[in-house]
C-alpha cells in the first residue's frame, strides 16, 4: 500500500527489518491517530460544551434533557465498528506471526544466565550471535537452560518467551541487511540488562560461506583454533608471537613461563591466569615501557572456550 511507507509510526518507531514490522507499524499509527482524533473530539467537545452551557445567573435553569437514541446509537456504533477493525488487523497479523512457514530455516537458541547460544543444523554454534540469510524464513526454536528469559529483537518486533522444559518458537523473514539487537525481556537475574545478542542479516552467499567456515573452525584443535581467533580478534596487530619485535604492546614470543617486569615495579609471572586477566582487563598489570590504557578490554567479546583456544 502507498501509505506503507508513511506510516506515521515509522518514523519514531526502531527500523522495520521485516514485512510484518512493517504491518505493526500500520496498526500501531492507526491505533495512534484515532486515539489522537477521538482525544481532540472528546476533550475539546468537554471543554466547548462546559463553556457554552455554563450557568448564566444563580436562579437560570438549564433544559432538561433526558437521552438522544440517535446520538447513543452514533457514539455506539462508530467505536464498535473501529474496535472491530483493530481486532481484525490485529488478528491478521498475529495469525501470520504464529502460522509458522514450511522448510523454514532452523536455528536452535538457547537462552542461559547471561547469553543466547545458537546451534544450526550442522553443529556450528554460536554465543550471542545469530546469521541469518536474507529474504529468507527463519524458525527460531527456543529453549531455556536454567530460569525464564525472553528472545525479542525490536527490528523484527518480534518476543518470544524462552521457557525452561519445553520448547518455544517465533519466525521471521528479514529484508534488510545488517545488525540488529537481540534482548531479553524478562528478568532473569543480575546481568539480565546485561544479556544482549545480535541478529545479523547477511546476504545468501555470506551466510552460506560463514558457515562453512565455521564448520571448519569447530573442530579444529583448540590451539589452532586460538591461533586462527588471535588473527581475527587482531591481537596479532598488537603483539607478535613469532619473534621478539615490539609492535604496539609487548611481544609474547617464548613469553609463556618466564618473568614479566611491570611498570609498578613488581614482577609477575606468565601463566594461564594472567593472560586472562590481561585479555579481559588489560590495564590490572602493565608490562614495564608500555602505556596504560592502550589496549582494549575484551571482556563479553569472547566465550571461555575462545578464551581458552586463545591461551593454549
Ligand atoms: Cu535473560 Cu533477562
Amino acid at each position: 500500500m502507498f501509505w506503507m511507507q508513511y506510516a506515521f509510526a515509522s518514523k519514531f518507531m526502531p527500523t522495520a527489518a521485516t514485512d510484518q514490522a512493517s504491518q505493526v507499524n500500520n496498526l500501531y499509527s492507526f491505533l495512534l491517530i484515532s486515539s489522537f482524533i477521538a482525544c481532540v473530539i472528546l476533550i475539546g467537545g468537554m471543554i466547548y460544551f462546559a463553556y457554552k452551557y455554563k450557568r448564566q445567573s444563580l436562579t437560570a435553569k438549564s433544559a432538561y434533557i433526558t437521552h438522544n437514541t440517535f446520538l447513543e446509537f452514533l457514539w455506539s456504533f462508530i467505536p464498535l465498528v473501529i474496535f472491530l477493525v483493530v481486532f481484525g488487523w490485529g488478528w491478521h497479523i498475529y495469525h501470520q506471526m504464529r502460522q509458522f512457514p514450511k522448510d523454514a530455516l532452523e536455528i536452535h537458541v538457547t537462552g542461559k544466565q547471561w547469553a543466547w547460544e545458537a546451534t544450526y543444523k550442522s553443529g556450528v554454534r554460536t554465543a550471542n550471535l545469530v546469521k541469518v540469510p536474507i529474504d529468507t524464513d527463519v524458525k527460531i526454536i527456543l529453549a531455556s537452560n536454567d530460569v525464564i528469559h525472553s528472545f525479542y529483537v525490536p527490528s523484527f518486533r518480534i518476543k518470544q518467551d524462552a521457557v525452561p522444559g519445553r520448547y518455544t518458537a517465533v519466525w521471521f523473514n528479514a529484508n534488510k541487511l545488517g545488525d540488529f539487537h537481540i534482548f531479553c525481556t524478562e528478568y532473569c537475574g543480575t546481568q539480565h540488562s546485561g544479556m544482549i545478542g545480535k541478529l545479523q542479516v547477511v546476504s545468501r552467499e555470506e551466510y552460506d560461506k560463514w558457515l562453512e567456515e565455521e564448520a571448519k573452525f569447530s573442530t579444529l584443535p583448540i590451539a589452532q583454533k586460538g591461533e586462527k581467533l588471535f588473527q581475527i580478534k587482531a591481537c596479532s596487530g598488537c603483539h607478535s608471537v613469532a619473534d621478539a619485535s615490539v609492535k604496539v604492546g609487548p611481544s609474547l614470543f617464548k613469553k609463556f613461563g618466564a618473568k614479566e617486569e611491570l611498570t609498578s615495579g613488581d614482577s609477575t609471572g606468565v601463566d594461564e591466569n594472567y593472560l586472562r586477566e590481561s585479555i579481559l582487563n588489560p590495564n590490572a598489570k602493565i608490562v614495564k615501557g608500555f602505556a596504560s590504557g592502550v589496549m582494549p578490554s575484551f571482556q563479553g567479546q569472547l566465550s571461555e572456550d575462545e578464551l581458552s583456544a586463545i591461551i593454549e
